[in-house]
C-alpha cells in the first residue's frame, strides 16, 4: 500500500520493481490526499485500485486520520509506504498502522527534517545531502532509519535541480529497502532497523 500527494515517480518506481514477480512486493492499492494528482493516474494506470481521502471533507483532522486508518485497514497491507504524502498521520493511523509504515524523506535525517529539506539543505550551505527512509512515529521525519543515500550539492545547484537529484537516489533506495522489508522482514531494536526475522 503506498499513499501519494503529488507526481507519484517514487511509487512508479515501486509499480515498476514490483511486475518482476521475484521482486516480491504487491502494491495492493494506492491513497491519496487529493484528486487528479499524477500520482493517482500511475497507479490507475498499473491497475491498482486507489482511494481519495481529503482533509477537508472531514470535520477535523482526528477524523479523517481514523478514517485513512480504517481505510488502509481494509487491504490489510503489510508494509505503507508514504511517498511523497504531504500529511503527517495521527494518533489514530498510528495505533493501527505505525509499526508497518515508512516514509521517504529528501534529507538525511535527523538534518533539515519537514516539508523543505532540499531548500533547507541547500540554505544552509551542506555539501551532501540525500533521502532517509525511516519507520514513521509521532514526531515529524524522527522515526528509526531504515536507510539512507547520499547524494552532492554542487555550486551551481537550485532548489529543483538538488530536488531531481535527491530523487533519483531516493526511488533506488525505496525500491531497495522496501523489498527487503517486504522478503526478509525487519525488526527495530533501540531505533536500530534491521533487515532479516527474529
Ligand atoms: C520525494 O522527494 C519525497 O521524499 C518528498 O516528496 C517527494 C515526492 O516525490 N516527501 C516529502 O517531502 C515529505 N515531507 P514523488 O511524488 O515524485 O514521489
Amino acid at each position: 500500500m503506498v499513499l501519494v500527494s503529488g507526481s507519484g515517480t517514487n511509487l512508479q518506481a515501486l509499480l515498476d520493481a514490483a511486475t518482476d514477480p521475484a521482486y516480491g512486493v504487491e502494491v495492493v492499492a494506492v491513497g491519496a490526499d487529493r484528486p487528479a494528482i499524477t500520482g493517482l493516474e500511475r497507479a490507475e494506470r498499473a491497475g491498482v485500485p486507489t482511494f481519495v481521502r481529503r482533509v477537508g471533507d472531514f470535520g477535523d483532522r482526528a477524523a479523517w486520520d481514523a478514517d485513512l486508518a480504517r481505510t488502509v485497514a481494509e487491504y490489510q497491507p503489510d508494509l505503507v509506504v508514504l511517498a511523497g504524502f504531504m500529511k503527517l498521520v495521527g494518533q489514530e493511523f498510528l495505533a493501527r498502522h505505525g509499526s508497518r509504515t515508512v516514509n521517504t524523506h529528501p534529507a538525511l535525517s535527523p538534518s533539515f527534517p519537514g516539508m523543505h529539506g532540499p531548500a533547507e539543505a541547500l540554505a544552509h550551505g551542506v555539501k551532501v545531502t540525500g533521502a532517509t527512509l525511516f519507520v514513521v512515529d509521532a514526531g515529524v521525519d524522527t522515526g528509526p532509519i531504515v536507510a539512507q543515500t547520499a547524494v552532492p550539492v554542487l555550486d551551481d545547484d537550485d532548489v529543483e535541480s538538488l530536488h531531481e537529484r535527491i530523487k533519483a537516489a531516493e526511488r533506488s533506495m525505496l525500491v531497495e529497502a522496501v523489498g527487503r522489508m517486504a522478503r526478509e522482514g525487519f525488526t527495530i531494536t533501540d531505533r536500530k532497523v534491521r533487515f532479516g526475522r527474529e
